[in-house]
């Protein structure tokens, strides 16, 4: 018999693992960083489980180095990590702190030399707390102080990282934050200024776009890194698959047309009304502007059929039964990642897309001889992954995946109570121990297919 060769990537596909500053660095006073507005919003009672915060988190800031051994043992080559504003910056607009740009410099190096490419995102939710202070994404302010910021790091670190998304899950920062309150700065506004927070974070992604293509090196590649909603057809047929791609049009049209159409669109327009947000000329010139790659975080989807009226689709709801891990929205959905490829690329045109983030929390148990057997996390992930290798196998240009997250981490709102890593963290001595989930996911980067 020949050796099992299924479910096999291109050899140029990367493989990697992601994480994001607050929920892993720790260090929040130290070095002059300053607070964001997670800081401030742990701090409110009720907000964040048992009001766990991020001022230690996985210690990261002090530990690098050994998580970058740690990577490399699990022969991790490709690492997502982003930058903290308020270290950077920490008033936001105003003066640079020369140690925080030292520690991301330090970090960068020892990634290099560890052989690891580092892959930057300029923002994953930590705005400096004083911007807040003045208005935060409410103002376009922010989206030009952060364009400051984005110049200043490219600028330092632009000779050596290649690789970078803008920000990190619009709908989240804004949406979650400032429309629903459930993350920071957790507030509820109305839908006019909740449109206006929008549009200053798609400029902000815009901005930090030109940034790049001024101060990286040639060749370097920019991206927005989106979690869109993704509709799945209930029966993989001609008019549910028009369904599921009807849905993708709507419930992504406010944050992802402006970047690859350049327009909100008319029918969006004509629904907000009064409250569309203001923009100024040349504003969806920058918001379009050009980029390499759609970086896609999707962790799970909806089922849509069609439906015979001028909508033209049903979001199907799900039993009490159906399999979720272990958060009320992770809903277990493997094809919402090819879907996610596939709709994005259909609609879009997107010629390059990434897997920024893919994986799952589970109630992980760590048993007496040290181990973490989370079968449960492997079978996510490699039910998920069997989806991209079939948008691969399909022509559709997926050029690599990054599990999150590397390790056990602060879930925002959810605090440490969730855990998401392949690795373990043990919070108590800050010990990582890799679950049975990163020996495979290893074994999977060893083979280049889905093992
Ligand atoms: C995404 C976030 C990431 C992580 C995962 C579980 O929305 O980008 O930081 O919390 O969810």
């Amino acid at each position: 018999m020949n050796d099992v060769d299924s479910y096999r990537f291109p050899s140029d596909f990367f493989w990697g693992a992601a994480t994001a500053a607050y929920q892993i660095e720790g260090a929040a006073g130290e070095d002059g960083r300053r607070p964001s507005v997670w800081d401030t919003f742990c701090r409110i009672p009720g907000k964040v489980f048992s009001e766990h915060d991020g001022s230690v988190a996985c210690d990261h800031y002090h530990l690098f180095p050994q998580d970058i051994e740690l990577m490399k043992s699990l022969d991790i080559r490709h690492y997502r990590l982003s930058i903290a504003w308020p270290r950077v910056i920490p008033d936001g607009d105003g003066s640079v702190n020369r140690k925080g740009l030292d520690f991301y410099d330090r970090l960068i190096d020892a990634l290099l030399d560890a052989g690891i490419t580092p892959y930057v995102t300029l923002y994953h939710w930590d705005l400096p707390q004083a911007l807040e202070d003045k208005g935060g994404w409410r103002s376009r302010r922010t989206a030009l102080a952060f364009d400051r910021y984005a110049r200043t790091v490219v600028q330092r670190l632009g000779s050596r990282v290649k690789n970078w998304f803008t920000v990190n899950e619009i709908v989240c920062f804004t949406k979650l934050a400032y429309e629903l309150g459930v993350h920071a700065p957790g507030v509820k506004e109305p839908p006019k200024i909740v449109n206006q927070i929008v549009h200053h974070a798609l400029l902000a992604h815009g901005l930090a776009v030109r940034a790049v293509r001024e101060f990286a090196q040639p060749g370097s590649l920019v991206g927005l890194v989106a979690n869109p909603s993704v509709g799945v057809p209930a029966i993989e047929r001609p008019d549910h698959i028009a369904a599921s791609r009807l849905f993708w049009d709507r419930e992504n049209a406010q944050c992802l047309a402006p970047v690859f159409l350049k327009a909100y669109p008319d029918w969006w327009l004509a629904e907000q009304g009064p409250d569309a947000p203001i923009t100024e000329p040349g504003d969806l010139d920058i918001i379009a502007s050009p980029t390499d790659f759609l970086g896609l975080n999707i962790y799970s989807g909806t089922f849509v059929q069609p439906r015979e009226d001028s909508e033209g689709y049903t979001p199907l709801p799900l039993s009490a039964q159906y399999p979720k891990a272990d958060l009320a929205w992770l809903n277990v959905m493997p094809q919402a990642l090819y879907w996610g490829i596939r709709h994005a690329v259909e609609a879009y045109g997107v010629e390059s897309v990434y897997v920024t983030e893919n994986g799952a929390a589970y109630a992980d148990r760590l048993l007496p001889d040290d181990t973490i057997l989370d079968l449960d996390r492997r079978e996510y992930l490699r039910n998920y992954l069997i989806q991209v290798q079939r948008a691969v196998a399909e022509g559709f240009p997926v050029k690599g995946y990054f599990a999150w997250s590397l390790m056990d981490n602060f879930e925002w709102a959810e605090g440490y109570s969730k855990r998401f890593g392949i690795v373990y963290t043990d919070f108590l001595t800050q010990r990582r121990i890799p679950k049975l989930s990163a020996r495979w996911y290893s074994e999977v980067i060893r083979q280049n297919r889905v093992v």
